[in-house]
């Protein structure tokens, strides 16, 4: 509707503001980025108040409109998982190896884009207490895994949260602001897509793995998908491959080979959760592979527990499956999880100002259709989870010198 009323009304320059706006409008006050992050009830009395007259406009999505009430929040992180994409790979026996991708391969799709733009907007409602209306650089940091799916994802993901105020329209046709999105390349990146090289990690990874494969339950699948595909796959890793790849196909309209209907996705699910989860298998894998990811997330609520003047207040993470998987076993969760694109877990650090404590609650939505997100119970932590339990668990799994005991630094 915003945008709606937005549009019909033509917008001019203005010379003394430098910026955009429309003729009727009042000056727009300076800067919102200098006051603190409104958490009055007023808020949160307007914001009911415009759900209630939507509802009257027959525009009633109540859980969509209705923002988190939380006088508590201090800090809100979001780790998502990229939207929907082409496979990365194909197999030997694939009838679509020379499909011609219009987004190439691994590319995000315009449902994938789509997904984590609906994605930032439910966060805008839910958050709207909370997150700033106006973007500014000092609340919010982002950082995406250097693939361009997770990059291009968190794009979308900011258009969403963070479509420009009327001050911050720069041109009078796109109602989007640039937001900046940092990322490590490939070969330096222990935080968000883990794939910097740690030989100590790598040695244990090939030992799960070796591991998992030689579960004899898997004997019967290995030989049916070997023979099916023309190609070895005598490990959960290339199955894991394969499910993704089927997947991918599958969302594309193309009709699978008829061999598949028996093992797909039944029969290979388990196998491929599996890899996903063999990244991160025990918590000394957790402290290699999303160590680096939670000690960034323990500054940030160490700053804010401390009442150190906290420059952000919100935190997002663009990665893959992997990364949620992982952050989900670290956080004490045994069950293998299969997420979906734009699947997103928060964490948020709660202050009770009369108990004079900090507490943390974490939430896990499914996809971005989510409404209402389900809380995680933390197995090491009691309900609510104080922040010093959920601190004395996460630095157990915080490496102290990341290269050092990766065995990188060796001679
Ligand atoms: C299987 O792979 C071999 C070599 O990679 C190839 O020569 C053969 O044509 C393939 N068979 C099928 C059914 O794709
Ligand atoms: C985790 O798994 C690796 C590989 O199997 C193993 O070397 C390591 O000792 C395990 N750590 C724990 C705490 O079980
Ligand atoms: C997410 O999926 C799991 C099963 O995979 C289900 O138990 C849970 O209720 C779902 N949560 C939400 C918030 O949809």
């Amino acid at each position: 509707m915003y945008s709606i009323i937005r549009d019909s009304v033509p917008m001019e320059y203005d010379n003394d503001e430098n910026t955009w706006r429309r003729p009727s409008s009042a000056k727009v006050e300076r800067s919102a980025c200098h006051q603190i992050p409104r958490r009055s009830t007023t808020v949160a009395v307007v914001v009911l108040g415009l759900a209630v007259l939507s509802c009257l406009l027959g525009y009633c999505v109540l859980s969509e409109t209705l923002p988190y009430e939380s006088k508590t929040l201090r800090l809100v992180i979001i780790i998502f998982r990229h939207g929907a994409r082409t496979p990365v790979n194909t197999y030997n026996s694939d009838p679509y190896k020379n499909y011609q991708w219009p987004d190439g391969l691994g590319g995000l799709t315009n449902v994938g884009k789509l997904q984590l733009y609906e994605l930032g907007k439910k966060y805008r409602s839910y958050y709207a207490n909370f997150i700033p209306e106006e973007y500014c650089e000092k609340d919010v940091f982002v950082r995406s895994s250097d693939k361009s799916r997770c990059m291009m994802s968190a794009y979308t993901f900011l258009a969403g949260l963070y479509p420009p105020s009327e001050r911050q329209m720069w041109h009078p046709d796109i109602p989007w602001q640039p937001i900046p999105v940092h990322s490590l390349p490939k070969s330096l990146d222990n935080i968000v897509a883990s794939t910097k090289p740690c030989k100590v990690w790598q040695a244990m990874y090939d030992e799960t793995l070796a591991e998992r494969n030689a579960d004899p339950k898997y004997v019967e699948l290995f030989d049916y998908l070997s023979k099916h595909t023309n190609q070895s796959m005598r490990s959960i890793l290339p199955i894991d491959f394969l499910y993704s790849t089927l997947m991918c196909e599958q969302e594309a309209g193309l009709k699978l080979p008829e061999w598949t209907k028996t093992v797909f996705p039944g029969k290979m699910r388990t196998p491929f959760m599996e890899s996903l989860a063999a990244l991160a298998y025990n918590e000394t894998m957790q402290r290699f592979y999303s160590g680096p990811l939670l000690k960034e997330i323990k500054q940030y609520f160490d700053a804010a527990s401390e009442h150190e003047s906290l420059d952000r207040s919100l935190l997002v993470y663009s990665g893959h499956d992997v990364t949620l998987v992982s952050l989900w076993r670290a956080l004490g969760r045994a069950e293998l999880l299969e997420p979906e694109y734009g699947a997103s877990l928060v964490l948020e650090l709660h202050e009770d100002v009369e108990q004079e404590a900090f507490f943390v609650k974490t939430f896990f939505r499914n996809n971005t259709k989510v409404e209402v997100p389900m809380e995680l119970k933390l197995p090491f932590c009691d309900d609510p989870c104080t922040y010093s339990q959920f601190s004395t668990h996460i630095a157990k799994i915080i490496p102290d010198d990341w290269e050092a005991e990766c065995g990188n630094t060796d001679k």
